[in-house]
C-alpha cells in the first residue's frame, strides 16, 4: 500500500469504522491511515471516542461497519489476540503490564507467541529503553510511572509489530517525564514502526507526530500535518489552548 502523503508504506489502515458498545454507535464512518516509521496522533476533547476507535481497531469491541487492514490484510473483527500475530500492538491506557512480575518476566510475556529469539530481542529493546536495562529484576509494580509506561511499550515491542497502538502513554506523567516518553515514542517510529498515538495533551502531541486526526462526537473532523494543525485556528481554539 501506498499514499501521497509520506513517502513510505501505510501499516494500518482504517476505512470508515463505525463501532460501539451496543446502543448507538460511538465512532462513526472513521478513517485513518498510518505509515511505516511515522507518529500518527488521534486527538480530540474527552469523549470524542479515541479510545473506542482504538478498541474497535485491535477487535476488543466488534466493528458494524467499516474495514481494517493491517499491511495489506484485511483483519476487521479479527480477536486481539489475532491481531498480535498480524503485527499490531496495542498498548491500552491501564493494565498494560503485570506489576508482581519482573520487567524481564513481563517482556517474556509480551514475547510469549516467539518460536525463538526471545532473549536477543530483550537486549535489543533495552537498548532501544535504557531505563528498562538496569530494571530487568525488578518488580513491575516497584517501577516509576515513566518507567511502567516504557515497559508496557517495551512489551508491546517484543513481537516486533509493524503498527503499534498506544492510548494516553503518557498520562499521569510530571512534563519532564512526558519529554522523556515523547522522545522514546520517536525512537521507537525511527526503528520503523507505525505509531497510532491517543492522547489528551493535544499540544505536545502535535509538536512529536507527523500526522494528526482530529475526532469530534465519533467522526473525522479534521486532519493534516501535525505542524499544520498546532497552527490551525479551530484547532488552536477548541483543543490546543492560545500560549499566553
Ligand atoms: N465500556 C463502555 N460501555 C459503554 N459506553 C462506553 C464504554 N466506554 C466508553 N463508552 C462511551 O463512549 C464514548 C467515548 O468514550 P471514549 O473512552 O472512546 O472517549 P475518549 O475520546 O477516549 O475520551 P478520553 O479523552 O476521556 O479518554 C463516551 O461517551 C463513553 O461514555
Ligand atoms: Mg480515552
Amino acid at each position: 500500500m501506498s499514499s501521497a502523503k509520506f513517502d513510505a508504506a501505510v501499516v494500518l489502515r482504517v476505512e470508515g469504522l463505525t463501532a460501539g458498545y451496543g446502543g448507538s454507535p460511538i465512532i462513526e464512518n472513521v478513517s485513518i491511515e498510518v505509515f511505516a516509521g511515522k507518529i500518527t496522533a488521534i486527538v480530540g476533547p474527552n469523549g470524542a471516542g479515541k479510545s473506542t476507535l482504538l478498541k474497535a481497531i485491535v477487535g476488543v469491541i466488534k466493528v458494524s461497519g467499516g474495514h481494517v487492514f493491517v499491511l495489506d490484510d484485511e483483519t476487521t473483527n479479527f480477536a486481539p489476540e489475532k491481531m498480535v500475530r498480524r503485527k499490531l500492538a496495542y498498548v491500552p491506557q491501564v493494565a498494560n503490564t503485570f506489576p508482581d512480575l519482573t520487567v524481564r518476566e513481563n517482556l517474556e510475556m509480551g514475547g510469549y507467541t516467539r518460536k525463538d529469539g526471545t532473549a536477543e530481542r530483550i537486549v535489543e529493546l533495552c537498548e532501544l529503553f535504557p531505563d528498562l536495562h538496569a530494571s530487568l529484576r525488578r518488580k513491575a509494580g516497584a517501577l516509576s510511572g515513566g518507567q511502567r509506561s516504557m515497559l508496557a511499550m517495551a512489551r508491546g515491542l517484543m513481537l516486533d509489530p509493524a503498527v503499534m497502538l498506544l492510548d494516553e502513554p503518557s498520562a499521569g506523567l510530571s512534563p519532564l517525564l512526558q519529554t522523556a516518553l515523547w522522545e522514546q515514542i520517536e525512537k521507537v517510529a525511527a526503528t520503523g514502526v507505525g505509531i497510532c498515538v491517543v492522547e489528551q495533551n493535544t499540544r505536545r502531541s502535535l509538536r512529536h507526530a507527523d500526522w494528526g486526526y482530529v475526532l469530534v462526537l465519533g467522526k473525522n473532523r479534521l486532519d493534516g500535518p501535525a505542524e499544520v494543525l498546532l497552527h490551525d485556528e479551530e484547532v488552536i481554539d477548541l483543543y490546543v489552548g492560545r500560549l499566553s
